[in-house]
């Protein structure tokens, strides 16, 4: 077992969150193969333990696209997070704001571009599907624009939903699954007291906003299906690139070949990304695709890293293995889930916590000192 801050925090959301909910979190494609292997691959690269080298100055600060991140780490966006604590996503705006991280907004979130972007002083990032409606794209990109957003995260591993069968189980698709939902809800009414599920119509908001009808949560993953595009191609950037003159990271990235691809085509960064494990099973964790990426790219573009990370020495680890940046996804729902602001908060002063543990007893002072000599041994790729 994996002993964390995020497991505890996973229990606790287990125990607070309506099944529908909990499973929509927690699971993953298929037999859930990849997804395991996230999480066990990470924690099974050794780092290198070095000692009696002063490590009494330690510095966690990071440069990205010009902004000083206090921590290599920034929060990934995560669809529904309005449903797992009240007003979810400016919750964790604000958390992550506190400790001086990004928060990244999904298309598919709650609370609007405009009320999460407004709930905090900084910049935020927004993330971008790629959606058949190319208009709603584009008014996407220009409310996110309008609102301040500084960087956008274009998502492109999601051309088709993966199957995901705890969903069909636990009532978030399928037949019958608003039905089913409504009475898992009705059985949680701490959470749906604490979402303001009893007290305002819940809708997705930015959805609804984008469409101009409502667009409720009973029929969320069948508008994801009927909605995504599976004709995305490269030249898509380009589109994109008439709306969004800022930094522009591609999220979704297992490849080296495809890492060179958005080289040549013109992204400031990418996320070495398998949606964790939410997509394709069977694929590569991204701690193992991580090397030959960071070997055919690092330097020429922004690597961030995501997929099984669960605390400050995973985001070592993945620095370690060629990361520049790392985003935390289930990690920080979870806590969330169980705690509001406080608990994303509590999660990240842990992950700092853990990152100078890990930094200290590798001998590494800076993030820039954290390289794969910092690892006993190399993952072995395939
Ligand atoms: C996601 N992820 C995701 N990614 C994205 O680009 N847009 C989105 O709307 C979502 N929605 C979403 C919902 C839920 C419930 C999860 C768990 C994940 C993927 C997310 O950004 C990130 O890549 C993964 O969460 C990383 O894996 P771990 O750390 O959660 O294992």
């Amino acid at each position: 077992m994996i002993i964390s801050a995020a497991t505890d925090y996973r229990a606790a959301a287990k125990r607070k969150l309506p099944p529908f909910l909990f499973h929509y979190l927690d699971g993953g494609a298929y037999a859930e193969y990849t997804l395991k292997r996230n999480v066990e691959d990470l924690a099974q690269v050794a780092l290198r333990q070095r000692v009696l080298r002063n490590m009494s100055a330690l510095s966690l600060e990071t440069q990205l696209f010009g902004q000083t991140l206090a921590m290599p780490v920034a929060l990934a966006p995560v669809g529904l997070c309005g449903m797992y604590a009240r007003r979810g996503e400016v919750q964790a705006a604000r958390a992550a704001e506190s400790k001086g991280i990004p928060f990244t907004l999904s298309t598919v979130s709650v609370g609007t571009i405009e009320e999460v972007s407004s709930a905090i002083t900084g910049p935020m990032w927004f993330q971008l599907y790629v959606l058949k409606d190319r208009g709603f794209m584009r008014n996407a990109l220009e409310r996110a624009r309008a609102a301040g957003c500084t960087t956008l995260v274009f998502t492109v591993d999601m051309p088709v939903p993966g199957a995901r069968y705890r969903d069909a189980h636990s009532g978030m698709s399928g037949p019958n699954a608003a039905l089913r939902r409504y009475l898992q809800a009705v059985a949680h009414p701490a959470w749906a007291w604490d979402v303001g599920l009893l007290g305002r119509p819940h809708d997705l908001g930015n959805i609804s906003a984008y469409l101009g009808k409502p667009t409720g949560l009973a029929d969320y993953i069948g508008w994801l299906a009927k909605n995504f595009d599976p004709s995305i191609s490269w030249s898509d950037l380009e589109w994109i690139r008439e709306f969004w003159q800022g930094p522009m990271i591609i999220k979704g990235i297992l490849d080296a070949e495809d890492a060179r691809d958005a080289v040549r085509f013109g992204a400031d960064g990418i996320v070495v990304s398998n949606h964790g494990g939410r997509q394709l099973d069977g694929v590569l964790s991204s701690t193992r695709a991580l090397p030959a990426i960071a070997d055919a790219v690092k330097g020429d573009i922004a690597i961030l890293a995501d997929s099984g990370v669960r605390n400050g020495l995973d985001v070592v680890r993945m620095i370690a293995l060629g990361a520049d940046t790392v985003l935390l996804g289930r990690a920080y729902i979870y806590a969330l889930a169980t705690a509001g602001e406080k608990g994303v908060a509590n999660l990240l002063d842990l992950i700092d916590k853990e990152m100078r543990v890990a930094m200290t007893l590798t001998g590494a002072g800076t993030i820039a000192g954290i390289t794969r000599e910092s690892l006993a041994r190399h993952v072995i790729q395939e």
